[in-house]
């Protein structure tokens, strides 16, 4: 008899996916509290690992787990948490979960360009806290997006799906992009410009570029003096896209207008500075936290498992 296949999982899989793992297969979870310590240990002699934006998958944990290992399959579109190449030199095949969270993504996005212009979170505080001493005409102002330009850095699946879905505000569009997007400058009147004309002419710089050591900072001291002082930042991608520090200091002193951020470097830490700027709106990473998305990023990473488990070609293979 063929042995059992051992997947690993090494946080948490939600239950539409281990729904798909079969019972033919030994499954390991090792929960949200594991730590890297754990990882090391569970990894051994797996076949197949599941990871998510939180576990760093590099060369020990690709050598803890030995030479049954064909698969890292992330929990998530981004992957900048996988050292490809060192899976690459072993043989490992790397899967992510696109598309099925592009919506869900797309919509925080959305989500938080209007919550940050119009400051919601300080709003709702400033209600809940006694504050409010009735209707004034100078109090809790921000800016409008309607017919504003929406600059949109990084036009792929997500950064596309949120330019579409502005179209109801009347808004221009400008992006970059490593190539030019025919489709979207035909279906939407985008114009692709280099970054520092956008953050120039922007009046909303929504971000949704994959972290690398090319876009790490790009918001950053010197591109935030290209910004509008009234300009809207929103980050939605990863947080080493930004220098939070820099933002905070923006913020702070009126360089910038407000930031509406999901994602941070060093997550589940918060910069202190982003806590305290004002006209910030701050989510605990959830662009693609909704029912159906999440469950659907599941099931792709048991679909990963099985196909490449069963030597056959990976869903959605990453590289
Ligand atoms: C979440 O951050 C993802 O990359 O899917």
């Amino acid at each position: 008899m063929s042995r059992k296949q051992r997947i690993v999982i090494l946080r948490e899989l939600l239950q539409a996916g281990l729904d798909l793992l079969g019972e033919q297969n030994e499954v390991c979870l090792g929960g949200l509290g594991s730590t890297p310590e754990d990882w090391l240990n569970l990894v051994r002699g797996a076949d197949a690992i599941v990871a998510d934006p939180t576990v760093p998958v590099g060369a020990d944990l690709l050598d803890s787990a030995g030479s049954d290992l064909k698969l890292v399959a992330n929990f998530a579109v981004g992957y900048d948490n996988v050292d490809l190449d060192a899976c690459a030199e072993r043989g490992v095949v790397v899967t992510n979960t696109p598309d099925v969270l592009t919506d869900a993504t797309a919509e925080l996005a959305v989500a938080l360009t209007l919550a940050a212009a119009r400051d919601v979170p300080a709003a709702e505080r400033s209600l809940r806290a006694g504050e409010w001493s009735g209707w004034d005409p100078a109090a809790y102002r921000g800016f409008e997006l309607t017919g504003s330009t929406v600059g949109v850095v990084g036009m792929g699946r997500i950064g596309r799906r949120y330019a579409e879905m502005l179209r109801g505000f009347g808004v221009e569009y400008l992006y970059t992009s490593r190539r030019a997007r025919e489709e979207v400058e035909v279906e939407l009147g985008a114009r692709r410009v280099g970054l520092n004309q956008l953050l120039a002419e922007a009046d909303v710089v929504s971000l949704h570029l994959s972290a690398n050591d090319e876009t790490r900072h790009t918001i950053n001291r010197e591109t935030i003096r290209l910004m509008k002082p009234s300009a809207v930042l929103v980050n939605t991608g990863r947080g080493a896209l930004v220098d939070s520090s820099a933002v905070a200091a923006a913020l702070a002193e009126g360089r910038l207008g407000a930031a509406g951020l999901d994602v941070y470097e060093g997550e589940p830490e918060v910069p202190p500075e982003l806590l305290d700027a004002p006209r910030t709106t701050l989510t605990p990473h959830i662009g693609s936290a909704t029912f159906r998305a999440r469950d659907r990023m599941a099931e792709l990473v048991a679909r990963n498992i099985v196909e490449v488990l069963a030597g056959r070609d990976p869903v959605t293979p990453v590289g």
